[in-house]
């Protein structure tokens, strides 16, 4: 079952027009993987379910409910969970301080469990508990935000390019860390991805975004193995 889904979506900034009809669907338990061209309307169609852009026609539903009118703040308080694309930690704080004000609208008995929580998910980070943000790694960092992100216990967690300029052995890290959450959390995630190809192997179905129109939606190996969009979209060539 969708947990999460758009039914023609027609949306933009203000007056501008970026996406059009966009039927999007985020299955339970599931990485949805959306990839496409620069400037293609990806961290758009997040903005639009978020509640950041402007929808001009359709509808966002979340768990059979639509909040198509639903407020970023009252969204991400129903559990949907999006790391911004540049989204960043406070570099001047721990690890641990960065944790703490991620869970800031937890009940305050649960923060410090919940901070455990999220070190055992992430042992690199309880290693680094005590240190500064800003003397971490590209890939700790993003590890960092992703926790920041779980603090919450979102139900979906909504990812815009976490793995873009990391080096490759970094991407392999951060999106090893995204199946684990999958696998082993059951955590449902939506990926925005320039590694497309990486992004696609690892994910259970996959979108391609071409000038804010949806091209492909169905499995994700499959669009990974689609003789035209493969070529044409993704640089991947056989
Ligand atoms: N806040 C904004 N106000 C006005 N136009 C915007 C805004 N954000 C994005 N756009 C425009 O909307 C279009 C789609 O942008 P979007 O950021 O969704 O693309 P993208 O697929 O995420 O690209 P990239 O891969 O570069 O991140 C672009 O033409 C962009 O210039
Ligand atoms: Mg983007």
């Amino acid at each position: 079952m969708a947990i999460l889904e758009t039914k023609g979506l027609y949306s933009g900034y203000g007056k501008l027009e970026v996406l059009f009809d966009i039927n999007f669907e985020v299955r339970e338990g599931e990485i949805t993987v959306v990839v496409g061209p620069n400037g293609a309307g990806k961290t758009t169609l997040l903005n639009s379910i978020m509640g950041i852009a402007t929808i001009h026609k359709g509808q966002v539903l979340f768990e059979g409910q639509d909040v198509t009118k639903v407020p970023a703040y009252k969204k991400a308080r129903m559990g949907i969970a999006y790391l911004p694309q540049l989204g960043n930690v406070a570099s001047g704080l721990s690890v641990e301080e960065n944790l703490k004000i991620a869970g800031y609208l937890l009940p305050r008995e649960e923060v410090p469990e919940r901070i455990e929580e999220i070190l055992d998910m992430f042992p690199r980070l309880r290693e680094f508990r005590k240190r500064k943000a800003g003397t971490l790694s590209g890939g700790e960092r993003r590890m960092l935000a992703i926790g920041m992100a779980l603090m919450r216990r979102p139900k979906v967690l909504m990812l815009d390019e976490m793995t873009t300029d990391l080096a490759p052995i970094l991407v392999k890290q951060v999106l090893n860390k995204v199946v684990e959450l999958r696998d082993e959390y059951h955590q449902t995630i939506v990926m925005v991805e320039q590694h497309a190809k990486r992004a696609l192997e690892v994910g259970d179905r996959g979108y391609l975004l071409v000038s804010g129109t949806m091209r492909y939606e169905g499995n994700a190996k499959e669009l990974l193995e689609h003789p035209q969009f493969a070529k044409l979209y993704l640089g991947i060539i056989k």
